[in-house]
């Protein structure tokens, strides 16, 4: 593998070239969960006082968030820093006395920098612009200003205030809603409860599937009092506004999204054996685990002692995952929510996996840092899989020999990792343009790429 230029931070003219690896051992460093610690910023900047974040994830997005904590009057020290990973603490004057800021917020290429934080501002009395780059600019936004304006706050922005750079100025007390997402999304789930905190009365939030719950969890480690119910086959999260988020300390497990590549690699290698420590495996986040595993994929989970989850805190497990023989499954919509940003990599484990492999309903992964649908079906195509796009479905033909090709990454961080993973077993030499998206959400991915062929 020679990484040309700096392919760690994230770089704009870099390029990769991995080769196969003879085998895969060791145990590779994870960063911070991802979704977990930008809820732990945003809510130290809501609880008034000190709060510590051990083990944060230090990729380019959590940055973003932690910068924009800054401009809103938090002071935010980075007082250990740890291959990957960040321990802060963050004195914040609290929810209702936030600064307003005098330069434009730049959320850079985070959805969920933007998403939150726009929830966030909603039900604070200040007014502030935030923005993001070309990636973010196209992002759909009207999924959280359409709910959040109907609370009262205020949104000015391009196509009816759907698109990046946004002006919202907030009210408090917000007026409490009851809204049914129109897709699974934990970013507007949580972009709502973090306004229902300003409301005068009960927010409720109701969505087809349950989506990642960190913001239920980590509201409730702070003293907020989230019910979370069932309700004619929907699952409802809700809470009482107004209410005051405490400050408290917190440790960031290891990101499962970020292991998701370690887990494909392993399993699709034909010598390996990873294993991968203190994952997140909260049942909202472990669907890539159960779902490789229904393809046949050797994924051992030892659960880490004394954190089972049983105190509303994260479940962490260790896994082993070790070569396998892979075979085609259906994966169903409600699958695709739970393992929204793992699709990219499982995509390639269908590539290699024997028999065929359908992917329904996967719509939402047009809306991300890039279409990963047209992403994803052109680098497999490149390196020899067969994939059909048929609407919101992908199809994918395994049992292909991959060999190597040019890549092309549209600077999206998971289709990076993924295409540098599928070099280590394509045949001959796998070239990954600008690869330095990876740092947006994991730091030291290409050293730690580089340990486990050793
Ligand atoms: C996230 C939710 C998901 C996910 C994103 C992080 C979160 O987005 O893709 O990487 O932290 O809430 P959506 O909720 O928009 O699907």
């Amino acid at each position: 593998m020679t990484p040309t230029g700096a392919a760690d931070p994230v770089s704009d003219d870099a390029f990769l070239e991995v080769t196969p690896a003879g085998r895969l051992r060791g145990s590779p460093r994870l960063p911070g969960d991802k979704s977990i610690s930008h809820r732990a910023l945003l809510l130290a900047l809501l609880a008034r006082g000190e709060s510590r974040i051990a083990a944060a994830g230090d990729g380019a997005d959590v940055r973003s968030t932690a910068e924009v904590c800054r401009a809103l009057g938090a002071e935010v020290e980075r007082v250990r820093e740890d291959g990957g990973r960040v321990d802060y603490v963050v004195r914040s004057p609290g929810a209702g006395s936030l600064l307003e800021p005098s330069t434009t917020l730049d959320a850079g290429n985070s959805g969920t920098t933007t998403r939150l934080v726009l929830g966030m501002l909603a039900g604070q009395p200040l007014t502030a612009t935030l923005d993001g780059d070309a990636s973010l600019r196209r992002r759909p936004m009207g999924r959280v200003t359409e709910p959040l304006g109907a609370m009262g706050a205020i949104f000015e922005g391009a196509d009816g205030a759907a698109l990046l750079p946004l002006t919202v100025t907030g009210r408090r007390p917000l007026a409490p809603l009851r809204y049914r997402t129109p897709v699974p999304s934990a970013q507007i789930k949580s972009a709502i409860l973090l306004a229902g905190l300003a409301a005068d009365g009960e927010t409720v939030v109701s969505e087809a599937v349950v989506t990642r719950d960190h913001t239920e969890r980590m509201l409730r480690a702070r003293g907020v009092d989230v019910q979370e119910t069932t309700e004619g086959g929907r699952h409802l999260a809700a809470l009482r506004g107004p209410a005051d988020v405490r400050a408290v300390a917190d440790q960031v497990p290891a990101d499962p999204s970020g292991a998701a590549f370690w887990l494909v690699a392993a399993a699709i290698h034909p010598d390996a054996e990873l294993t991968l420590r203190d994952v997140s495996a909260n049942p909202t986040r472990r669907a890539i685990i159960d779902l490789l595993r229904r393809m046949g994929a050797d994924i051992e989970e030892r659960p880490v002692p004394g954190r089972d989850g049983t105190g509303g805190e994260e479940p962490l497990a260790d896994l082993v995952v070790r070569s396998s023989r892979l075979r085609g499954i259906d994966v169903s919509a409600d699958d695709v929510a739970g393992a929204i940003d793992e699709i990219p990599v499982l995509c390639l484990a269908a590539a290699v996996a024997e028999g065929r492999t359908r992917i329904s309903g996967a719509g939402e992964l047009r809306h991300k840092e890039s279409d990963r649908i047209a992403g994803i079906a052109a680098g497999l195509e490149a390196l020899g899989a067969r994939v059909r796009i048929e609407g919101d479905d992908i199809e994918i033909e395994g049992g292909r020999r991959l060999r190597g090709a040019v890549t092309e990454t549209h600077d999206d961080h998971r289709l990076a990792m993924t295409f540098s993973v599928a070099g280590l077993i394509a045949e001959g030499r796998t070239t990954v343009l600008r690869p330095g998206s990876a740092a947006i959400s994991y730091p030291g991915f290409y050293r730690e790429l580089e340990g486990v062929r050793a």
